[in-house]
């Protein structure tokens, strides 16, 4: 099959084109790097000519509110439409966890508008909602840095190896449209502040994480339920122990 990967070039857009390249199909790394812009519409009808399905991972350049929902809403209609036109027959999307719970996330608001957009469209879908990726665990403790200590929400998380959210989006990729959400988590729950300790721990950083039940992620308080998975979601295999120890020694 032809499976565009909008934001092809990207942590989990790479991963997925190489999957789904090594199971023989003709993946395309789509983005403003190979001429393809959802934003403008730039190479965009060009790209999705005769392409059966379209797995769309690209992500805003900015975390800024307002600039974050234009630009999944913006890229959300050009994209639909365009696949509309070229007779598309599946839209796979990423998604996070716990989307439609925070709409104090000016950052989930807009997913929650993404995903809004793929329901209505008409065109067949599946979304897979992740929780936080592995990788993303260092730009999140920085996040909550405040000179020589970081604060973190203290609430329950269940993160996961970005390969496996790929590997789990490739394979949605090769099979027929859900039409409907589905949610990936990895094996382990635990909390932000433990998670988040034990990373920057294993990079090297003694700072120390500081549960603060009031620290905002993305402008969000959170609790318990606010970032965990539903009922029976998809499970990584790589425990974070395991994870980190392969990252020591070059991933
Ligand atoms: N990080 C997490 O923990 C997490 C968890 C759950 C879900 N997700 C979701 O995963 C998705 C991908 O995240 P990521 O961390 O892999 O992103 P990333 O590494 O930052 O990559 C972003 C990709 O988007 C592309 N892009 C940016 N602007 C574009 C435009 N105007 N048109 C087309 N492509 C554009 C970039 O292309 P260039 O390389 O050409 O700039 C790049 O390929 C996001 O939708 C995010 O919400 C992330």
């Amino acid at each position: 099959m032809k499976i565009v990967v909008i934001g092809g070039t990207g942590l989990i857009g790479s991963k997925v084109v190489q999957r789904l390249r090594d199971n023989g199909h003709d993946a395309i790394a789509a983005s403003p790097a190979s001429g393809v812009n959802t934003i403008t519409g730039e190479g965009l009808a060009e790209v999705l000519s005769g392409a059966n399905v379209v797995v769309d991972v690209a992500n805003s350049p900015s975390f800024e509110d307002g600039a974050v929902m234009e630009f999944f809403q913006t890229a959300g209609r050009n994209v639909l439409a365009a696949e509309k036109t070229a007779g598309v027959g599946h839209h796979l999307a990423l998604s996070v966890v716990g989307t439609d719970r925070i709409p104090e996330s000016g950052y989930l608001r807009a997913k929650a508008a993404q995903e809004d957009l793929i329901r209505k469209s008409g065109v067949p879908f599946t979304i897979l909602r992740s929780t936080q990726f592995y990788e993303f665990l260092k730009a999140i403790a920085e996040g909550g840095a405040r000179g020589d200590e970081i604060r973190l929400s203290p609430a329950l998380v269940q993160p996961i190896a970005a390969a496996e959210a790929a590997a789990a989006l490739a394979d949605l990729a090769m099979g027929p449209p859900r039409n409907a959400i589905l949610e990936i988590a990895g094996p382990e729950s635990g909390s932000l502040v433990d998670f988040a300790q034990r990373r920057i721990a294993a990079a090297g950083d003694r700072r120390r994480v500081v549960a603060d039940s009031e620290a905002r992620y993305f402008g969000a308080v959170l609790n318990d339920q606010s970032l965990r998975p539903d009922d029976a979601p998809l499970i990584g295999a790589t425990r974070f122990d395991d994870w980190l120890k392969r990252e020591a020694h070059g991933g």
